[in-house]
């Protein structure tokens, strides 16, 4: 794949082949083939992908989205702090890496790009939480390792307090 440094992040467009894309996870190629650029048209999701330099192969990509999230799902030492309503948060709806690119920090770049672009956000419309849906327990396992900790109700789903950041 080369180094990192030859990567770079961008929101998705027309140029971009999404066709070759593969993760390992059919619902999530499926996704960005089908759908990723209806929910950017649509404003229901912002798309980022990660290629080389002047390149329009897709080495990964991740979805970030406004959500509204419920108190009740979160530990209670953590709901007690909070006021009495859903706080506002953003939503990693998915993340995912070419398999020809796993295991080599994509993964991470994508992340960090994700709460880079969240706070930045986060000085024009408050954000209190970061969300993210993971789709396999491996993924939980890649959330975790960065601070993530799971709700309660739903062992898929794992929150990050901006303040935490
Ligand atoms: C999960 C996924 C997004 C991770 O991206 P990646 O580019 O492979 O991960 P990175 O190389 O950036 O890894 C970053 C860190 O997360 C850890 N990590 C990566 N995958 C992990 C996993 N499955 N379980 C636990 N930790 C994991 C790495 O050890 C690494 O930490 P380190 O640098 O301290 O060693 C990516 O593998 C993917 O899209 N997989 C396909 C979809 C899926 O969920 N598959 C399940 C199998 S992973």
């Amino acid at each position: 794949m080369g180094g990192l440094d030859a990567l770079v992040i961008e929101p998705l467009g027309k140029r971009h082949d999404r066709d070759a894309f593969s993760c390992g996870q059919p619902e999530l190629d499926r996704y960005f083939q089908k759908q990723a650029g209806q929910d950017m048209r649509r404003n229901v999701a912002r798309v980022f992908v990660c290629t080389k330099a002047g390149a329009d192969t897709i080495i990964g990509f991740y979805t970030l989205s406004a959500a509204s999230v419920d108190l009740s799902v979160f530990p209670e030492n953590v709901a007690r702090k909070l006021p009495h309503h859903p706080v506002p948060g953003a939503l990693i709806g998915r993340l995912a890496v070419d398999r020809t690119a796993q295991g080599q920090g994509v993964g991470r770049m994508l992340l960090a790009d994700a709460l880079k672009r969240t706070l930045a956000a986060s000085a024009n419309i408050a954000v209190h939480v970061l969300v993210v849906d993971a789709k396999t327990d491996a993924a939980k396992a890649f959330y975790q390792a960065f601070g993530f900790t799971a709700f309660e109700d739903d062992t898929r789903r794992l929150f990050l307090p901006l303040g935490r950041i």
